[in-house]
């Protein structure tokens, strides 16, 4: 893919009502899930990013007919057991989630199948997933550290388990979850924090036996399960790059509807709050076991805060765009507990430090937390190295819409692996991103 730099200039103004896409955790499990149904899905609002695309592509190379008209996507279902080897390595992009839930989606199988993704993906530690995939009876075979290109084969005798993850993820429950749809008998998973529960959800709603008691969740394995319809709500991980442009940018206020409020996924909103924003959600309902509401933002003055690690769950993908709100704020923001940012798409902890350092705003990285000193005025004119990181590029063209000097990224191509759009519609409400 060629590189796209982009620029991103001081506005006046900031305002409309936003359409932010599909939440990208919930269109994954919405494909992976509607393949293990009996019968043909049908999925609206569905994030249509390069991402989501690769776990399609995937499900279609195991033999999972999808079908997509105009906006609405059918899946037809092969049923528990019923996907089939293929005949290609599937290449998961750029995708963490995409990559560990197929592989949990795959374990159990008596054949052989490939992964591979992009130069980030292939960075990013697979061990995790495979050490309790191994414990059910699969056999793995990676690159050097547990690294994609990784190859993985089930067997007839995959046995349930109970496992206590050592890092708070949900991409290893869920693949945890996904492997355990597969094999009959109970498997537990023990969480040290609770994390996004939309597999969890999702399962509950399509008729899957899976119950939370304190941190442990438990599934019956080999359920039948029928078709049913998903329509998935915004991305609240989207919609906090308009949160914060809106409370950085002087008069500005935006609505931006029907956001998946999942309480496992709104700490930034609660941070935001905290801060002394402006933040209400409005027309709160259910869907399908989430919740959802529109969310309006105004501009408002910031005050720092101390951010706590126990946090860090709700909110693991918006510190990046969390540390533009700090820089903005009065004092010094603290946010504790951020191991897992070191991989991500990319160590983010390190790439926003050094982010924030090119666009002339204090701050240091002090063993798993960052400080940030907000300032008044942000100089900008930063030239950011993004390193293939989607949110890192969307968080300082976010900052540029209000600092002094505009600010450049080195390459916004990969925004599309989450946000596609999301330059126009930054663009249709006042940003000046070129
Ligand atoms: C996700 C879980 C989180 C998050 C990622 C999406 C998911 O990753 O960072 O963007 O959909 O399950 P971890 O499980 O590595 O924390």
């Amino acid at each position: 893919m060629s590189s796209r730099p982009l620029l991103s200039s001081l506005v006046d103004k900031f305002s409309g009502i936003a359409k932010v896409p599909g939440d990208k955790s919930i269109s994954h499990r919405s494909l992976i899930l509607s393949s293990q149904v009996i019968g043909r899905s049908k999925i609206t609002g569905l994030l249509e990013s390069d991402d989501v695309i690769n776990t399609s592509q995937a499900l279609s190379a195991l033999g999972v007919e999808i079908e997509k008209d105009n906006d609405v996507w059918y899946v037809d279902g092969v049923g528990i057991g019923g996907l089939s080897q293929s005949d290609e390595v599937l290449d998961m992009g750029n995708s963490g989630t995409g990559v560990r839930l197929m592989m949990g989606l795959v374990a159990p199988y008596p054949f052989t199948t490939s992964f591979t993704g992009d130069e980030s993906l292939q960075k990013r530690p697979m061990g995790r997933v495979m050490k309790p995939l191994e414990k059910m009876g699969a056999i793995f075979q990676a690159r050097e550290e547990n690294l994609p290109p990784l190859s993985v084969k089930g067997s007839n005798y995959m046995v349930p388990i109970t496992y206590e993850l050592p890092v708070a993820s949900a991409q290893v429950k869920s693949a945890i979850l996904l492997a355990a749809l597969n094999i009959p008998g109970k498997t537990t998973v023990v969480e040290p924090e609770a994390t996004r529960d939309h597999t969890e959800l999702m399962m509950k709603y399509l008729g899957v036996n899976i119950k939370r008691e304190g941190q442990s969740i438990s599934i019956e394995g080999q359920p039948e399960l029928k078709a049913k319809d998903i329509n998935v709500p915004a991305d609240p991980s989207s919609a906090a790059f308009l949160t914060v442009a809106a409370l950085i940018i002087p008069g500005a206020k935006i609505t931006i509807k029907n956001v998946c409020v999942n309480p496992l996924r709104i700490g930034l909103y609660k941070t935001l709050t905290e801060m002394g924003a402006k933040i209400s959600f409005d027309n709160e309902r259910e869907e399908a076991g989430e919740k959802i509401a529109d969310i309006t933002v105004q501009y408002s003055k910031l005050k720092a805060v101390d951010v706590p690690a126990g946090r860090a769950p709700s909110m693991i993908d918006e510190y990046p765009i969390l540390s533009v709100a700090a820089a903005f704020a009065d004092g010094k923001t603290i946010m504790n507990g951020l191991r897992e940012l070191r991989v991500k798409e990319s160590d983010r902890l390190q790439v926003m430090s050094d982010g924030l350092t090119a666009c002339g705003i204090k701050n240091e990285i002090s063993g798993d937390s960052l400080i940030v000193h907000g300032s008044k005025e942000i100089k900008g004119g930063g030239d950011i190295k993004t390193h293939m990181d989607h949110r890192i590029a969307m968080s300082f063209l976010v900052m540029g819409m209000a600092a002094k000097k505009p600010i450049k990224v080195d390459d916004g191509s990969m925004i599309n692996t989450s946000f596609p759009g999301f330059v126009d519609l930054m663009n249709s409400l006042g940003a000046r991103i070129t």
